[in-house]
């Protein structure tokens, strides 16, 4: 295992397979690279199957444990379910997708290993849907969901971004995932630095209070330091979570202990480490390499990963890193 400067075990990768999107949601961040990016790369410019492999196989020698595919959009990689076929037995699989391509392929991606899945969902309407990821393809994401439930895909995260477009929608989102087994919400805070339009902005603390009103349990999750909302009563004595709904916010931006927890590399479509989604300083490629020149890439990534909130990061004397206290006052408290 891994271990970078702040005493972060990296037990996890995220891959963007793929620049390419079929949706031009407003809020996207474009992995980091923000309305910087100018048009999308070009297929050629994708990381190879085999280089994804490589690295995959690289990245189970450290302990690494999962792996999750993400874009643009992942399912627009025509090797999808080869690369989750190759994809060593050590890793959990999970996928990011806009939904679109789910129907009909769902099953191939489960067969080949694909374990779990988030589904964009910004909406549940066909035309508020479209202001948010300008596309028409709302019915056809409905599909897609329900085709993943069919292939065995239980439970799916709809992921939800929280923003001025959406934030009135959040009580019929989570009516939604509370009325409908199978399916779960990820409130993701909106992160107005990366789109250039930091007015859309809203206070995620309301959300958390509005939901804490809301829950009938509200559930600690060490690992990401995250609080998950359960709405509604258990309707089966089997399964304690049969007939009532899971709401998780991912809140990035406000909670100063998220970066603390954060445990995963990113690589980018074209094969750069990256050490942190918000930073684009220390960038390393690993495509075309060979395994030993990887593993040192690897290595150098997370020697150098700093949390992105790192001005909030102090030592403590002991050459451990704390997050500074008065930061702790403003992150949530569970
Ligand atoms: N802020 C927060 N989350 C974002 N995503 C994309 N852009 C942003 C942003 N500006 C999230 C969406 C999508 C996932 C791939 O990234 O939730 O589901
Ligand atoms: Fe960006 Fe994802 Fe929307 Fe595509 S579906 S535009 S990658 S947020």
């Amino acid at each position: 295992m891994l271990t970078d400067e702040f005493g972060r075990e990296v037990t996890g990768v995220r891959i963007s397979l793929t620049d390419r999107c079929n949706f031009d949601c407003i809020y996207c961040h474009n992995e980091g690279l923000g309305d910087t990016r100018g048009p999308m790369d070009p297929q050629d410019a994708e990381m190879s199957t085999d280089d994804v492999v490589r690295f995959l196989e690289v990245v189970t020698e450290f302990d690494v444990d999962a792996v999750k595919f993400t874009g643009g959009e992942p399912m627009l990689r025509q090797d999808l379910a080869e690369i989750i076929a190759r994809t060593p037995d050590e890793l959990e699989v999970s996928l990011t997708t806009n939904g679109t391509f789910l129907p009909g392929r769902a099953e191939d991606l489960v067969d080949a290993g694909l374990e779990r899945v988030n589904v964009s969902q910004d909406a549940l309407d066909a035309e508020d849907f479209a202001a948010v990821t300008q596309s028409g393809a709302y019915e056809r994401v409905l599909e897609g969901v329900d085709a993943a439930l069919d292939a065995g895909l239980d439970p799916i995260k709809l992921n939800m971004v929280v923003f001025e477009h959406t934030a009135g929608y959040i009580p019929e989102m989570v009516d939604h995932v509370a009325e409908n087994d199978g399916l779960q919400l990820q409130l993701i805070e909106y992160m107005p630095e990366l789109t250039g339009r930091p007015e859309w902005n809203i206070d995620i603390e309301r959300v958390h209070d509005w939901l804490a009103e809301q829950a009938d349990e509200i559930e600690h999750r060490e690992m990401h330091n995250r609080r998950r909302y359960w709405i509604g009563e258990s309707d089966s004595s089997d399964d304690p979570n049969a007939g009532r709904g899971m709401v998780e916010i991912v809140d990035p931006v406000e909670n100063a202990t998220f970066c603390q927890n954060c445990h995963r590399v990113r690589v980018t479509h074209e094969g750069y480490l990256k050490g942190c989604l918000n930073r684009n300083d220390d960038l390393r490629t690993m495509g075309e390499m060979t395994k030993p020149e990887i593993r040192e890439t690897f290595r150098e990534t997370v020697e150098n990963r700093v949390p992105y909130y790192g001005e909030y990061m102090i030592e403590n004397g002991d050459g451990e890193w704390e997050i500074d206290e008065k930061y702790i006052e403003k992150s949530v408290q569970v």
